[in-house]
């Protein structure tokens, strides 16, 4: 299996909560490599154009207003099938449906205040990385 890479933001529920850590060692057990992280405040304008594919979506609005609500920690992944893997280590988009030992299981609020994003394909991962990372940012 091909190391790659993925992205991640720890969500501004986690944050409040001081969970940056928890949820960082979970990504770790789970066998992926922080390469690159900045702990930001992301703007309006940056939340729309993240999530523009939802913006049809009648949470958009709210998404979009609990995202700037606090400081994210936007992440860089690496690991052996990285989109896979963390998708697989954060737990289903709902905690109330997602698995035991999984991130959003464990520690996330509700299906919005769900502590951790991540890329859902290869494409997005890269797409998404781009947006908020130069490549001499990222020290794999
Ligand atoms: P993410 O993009 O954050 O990794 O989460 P996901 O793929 O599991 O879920 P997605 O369908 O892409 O939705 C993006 C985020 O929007 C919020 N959401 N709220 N109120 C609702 O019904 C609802 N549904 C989704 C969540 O924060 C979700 O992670
Ligand atoms: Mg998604």
């Amino acid at each position: 299996m091909a190391v790659t890479r993925t992205f991640s933001i720890i969500k501004p529920d986690a944050t409040r909560r001081n969970l940056t850590g928890a949820v960082t060692a979970k990504l770790e057990e789970a066998g992926l490599r922080v390469v690159a992280s900045r702990r930001i405040r992301m703007s309006q304008a940056q939340a729309e154009g993240f999530y523009g594919v939802h913006r049809e979506r009648p949470f958009f609005a709210d998404l979009c207003a609990f995202m700037v609500s606090g400081p994210v920690v936007v992440q860089v992944l690496e690991g052996e099938n990285a989109v896979q893997r963390n998708r697989d280590v954060m737990g289903a988009t709902n905690p109330a449906n997602a698995d035991a030992g999984t991130i959003r299981k464990e520690l996330a609020e509700s299906i919005e205040a769900n502590s951790v994003h991540g890329s859902d394909s290869e494409e997005n991962a890269a797409t998404e990385i781009a947006y908020f990372f130069k490549p001499d940012e990222i020290v794999g």
